[in-house]
């Protein structure tokens, strides 16, 4: 059975763990995989979810099986997180999915049961994991236009011509904030006109927002979502936990669907409750658990807050940190958006070639497109990158 396979071939962002890690080279600095860091290097568990684990320690009475769309006070917590006090909530169900990637797996088997036939459009470039994981699942896809790289600026007009040639009731694939992998986000301006677009042209607006708190503060970052959920008879959002809470392997998220009216809701969690059962049963619960403790605890909460402020501010310092740095050592090249991107990722602006240099040269790692996760940067290593960037150029 098994000697009819080929090796497949690595992750383009999950290998770079393996290789940075066997690198010997005391000066490496990681740039790859999308996690926080302090300056210390490490990826710490919050105090908020520390003290919220303890509680669950002490209080926590069982671990029989949950449902299938897991529990009702994360899924709750998780609507209010994403859509706010004015959620149209008689129209609107959330679910608990094994983190964001588990949400959008189960939008693509709910996709597929609801139209075989439509096509997710996705921007140009999207998160490297969006068309393997949609296109796996079998859903067609397609890409509109989206980022420049020359200019590093988002190519609104093209995107919303483009947006306007699509069928109706195909899916439009939209970061919420923090664009992976380019930094860049939609103007509230630019949101609108997006939305117009979608609303005139019946599309449904399928959002993944992986990164809420990460860009300016948890109302701001879920603009599009709530602009939208006043406007559109339909939508998807799947959300994640990853990030914001700094969750990553415990695997926390939710799916949110809106549909047209409370009967139509009704049928729609009917089949993703029949579809989880069949892809993994029950979702994982102690980091949604994790998750609903903090945010229905008023202490919590704002210990959470400040920590996710924390974060934030870091990410933002250190993409300026890059691009002032860059300034002296590179003064002939422009990397001033470095210090605009919102959240953990950004463009550098270099070749693969230069890419592969500056890991083979440097142990300076990074993906090939030339995305960097800024919170590998530190005061510390801030001139040796920024010297080793301006070699390569
Ligand atoms: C990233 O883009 O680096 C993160 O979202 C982690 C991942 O799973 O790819």
């Amino acid at each position: 059975m098994f000697e009819s396979l080929q090796e497949a071939t690595s992750d383009a962002i999950l290998g770079l763990i393996a290789e940075y890690k066997v690198d010997s080279r005391s000066n490496k600095i990681d740039l790859g995989v999308g996690v926080y860091r302090t300056p210390e290097g490490l990826t710490p568990v919050l105090d908020s979810v520390k003290l919220a684990e303890q509680h669950l320690v002490d209080t926590q009475t069982s671990k029989t099986y949950i449902g299938t769309a897991g529990a009702a006070d994360f899924n709750a917590a998780m609507q209010e997180l994403v859509f706010g006090d004015s959620a149209p909530k008689d129209r609107l169900a959330t679910i608990q999915t094994p983190g964001g990637s588990g949400s959008l797996r189960v939008a693509a088997g709910l996709l597929l049961r609801a139209n075989a036939n439509a096509t997710v459009w996705a921007s140009d470039p999207t998160w490297a994991n969006h068309i393997p994981l949609l296109g796996g699942a079998g859903l067609k896809l397609k890409s509109y236009p989206y980022y420049d790289s020359q200019e590093h600026v988002i190519r609104i007009d093209d995107m919303l011509q483009s947006l306007r040639s699509i069928p109706k009731g195909d899916v439009v694939l939209l970061h919420a904030c923090c664009h992976n992998p380019s930094g860049a986000d939609p103007s509230e301006q630019q949101w609108r006109d997006i939305s117009d677009v979608i609303v005139e042209r019946e599309l449904v607006p399928f959002v993944d927002m992986a990164y809420q708190g990460f860009a300016t503060d948890l109302d701001e970052d879920a603009f599009v979502i709530r602009h939208m959920a006043e406007r559109v008879p339909e939508m998807i959002v799947s959300s994640s936990c990853s990030k914001n809470f700094g969750l990553y392997r415990d695997r926390v998220g939710g799916l949110s669907l809106l549909a047209k009216d409370p009967a139509s809701i009704a049928v729609v969690i009917s089949q993703v409750n029949n579809f989880v059962r069949t892809l993994y049963s029950v979702p994982p619960d102690h980091g949604a658990a994790v998750v609903s403790t903090i945010l229905n605890d008023n202490d919590l909460r704002a210990q959470w807050l400040t920590e996710l402020a924390g974060m934030r501010n870091r990410l933002n310092d250190m993409g300026v940190l890059l691009s002032e740095t860059l300034l002296d050592k590179a003064p002939e090249h422009d990397f001033s958006h470095l210090a605009r991107a919102n959240g953990m990722f950004c463009f550098l602006g270099v070749s693969t070639e230069q890419v592969a240099r500056l890991k083979q040269e440097f142990a300076i790692y990074m993906v090939g497109s030339g995305r960097i996760n800024v919170a590998g940067i530190t005061t510390e290593n801030v001139t040796y990158l920024a010297e080793s960037i301006a070699a390569v150029l």
